[in-house]
């Protein structure tokens, strides 16, 4: 069942279109095939395949872990569940710092293995020609500014970032550099609402936020998030729209009920 009129794909001249008529964009993280099918089913623009899969799937930390392997595992299952939404997969850490030969290498592995449809990839100038070359293979290219959790170690705290001018005047030329290199969009990650609404304002391509403040082109968050399935992660700009963690708890507390009480299953549930 799809929620929206427009069933077309969507594209990214699309989203390009969508910032010069004012239209908002709506992008949610999604890592298996169940849920892509229920986000993409609701009729979301983009369905980001993150490598907060990292802490989502699998538990970890931080985003750092997660391989190349994983995040094309992810990234498969979810374009089997998406017609609709454009499908952006994150390159893991560790597969395109190291030099843009190493990076176009790995991103054409995830296009091809995948069949999703564009990447994103953390950083500003100091990965910019990796994301050319990437770029010059024909794979769109999505930047990610701001609170980028690959460098969570250097930053050492996850604290909004971009507040002093110094960061906040490498924030906006980077955010230019990707633009003018090619990229189809930017996300920018827990810096001042001022300073996203400046970002957007300046950049032709969609600024998608999340704790940027509303002024952006789109919102991106997690799903698990928003979805209340976890608990321990509440920042201010996190919206939660369900209580999937009650709801769940009850379900699972009721059917161990039945179990136990030999209630589950009766005879019209059986051979
Ligand atoms: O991996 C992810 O979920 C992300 C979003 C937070 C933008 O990069």
């Amino acid at each position: 069942m799809y929620l929206v009129e427009d069933k077309r794909k969507v594209t990214t001249h699309r989203l390009f279109q969508m910032k010069q008529e004012g239209k908002k964009i709506a992008m949610l993280t999604a890592y298996d095939y169940t849920t892509a099918k229920i986000v993409d089913g609701a009729g979301m623009d983009i369905i980001l395949v993150g490598d907060s899969a990292s802490n989502v799937m699998a538990g970890n930390m931080t985003t750092l872990p997660i391989t190349l392997d994983q995040m094309i595992y992810h990234a498969k299952a979810v374009v089997r569940a998406t017609q609709r939404a454009l499908v952006v997969c994150d390159m893991p850490f560790g597969t395109y710092q190291v030099n843009p030969t190493e990076g176009v290498t790995n991103a054409i592995r995830i296009m091809k293995e995948s069949h999703c449809d564009a990447l994103k990839l953390e950083g500003g100038v100091e990965i910019i020609d990796t994301v050319k070359k990437i770029l010059d293979a024909g794979i769109p290219v999505c930047g990610h500014l701001g609170l980028t959790p690959q460098s969570i170690n250097k930053f050492g705290t996850y604290t909004v970032r971009a507040r002093e001018e110094a960061e906040a005047e490498k924030l906006v030329s980077d955010a230019h550099a990707l633009e003018e290199v090619g990229c189809f969009a930017v996300v920018l990650e827990k810096i001042p609402a001022a300073l996203a609404a400046r970002v957007t304002s300046e950049l032709k391509i969609p600024v998608i936020g999340i704790g940027a403040g509303g002024a952006c082109d789109g919102q991106v968050l997690v799903v698990a998030d928003m979805l209340g399935m976890s608990t321990d992660f509440s920042p201010k700009f996190l919206r939660r729209y369900a209580d999937l963690n009650t709801i769940m708890t009850e379900a699972i507390g009721n059917y161990i009920t039945d179990v136990k009480s030999g209630d589950f299953p009766n005879e019209n549930e059986q051979y």
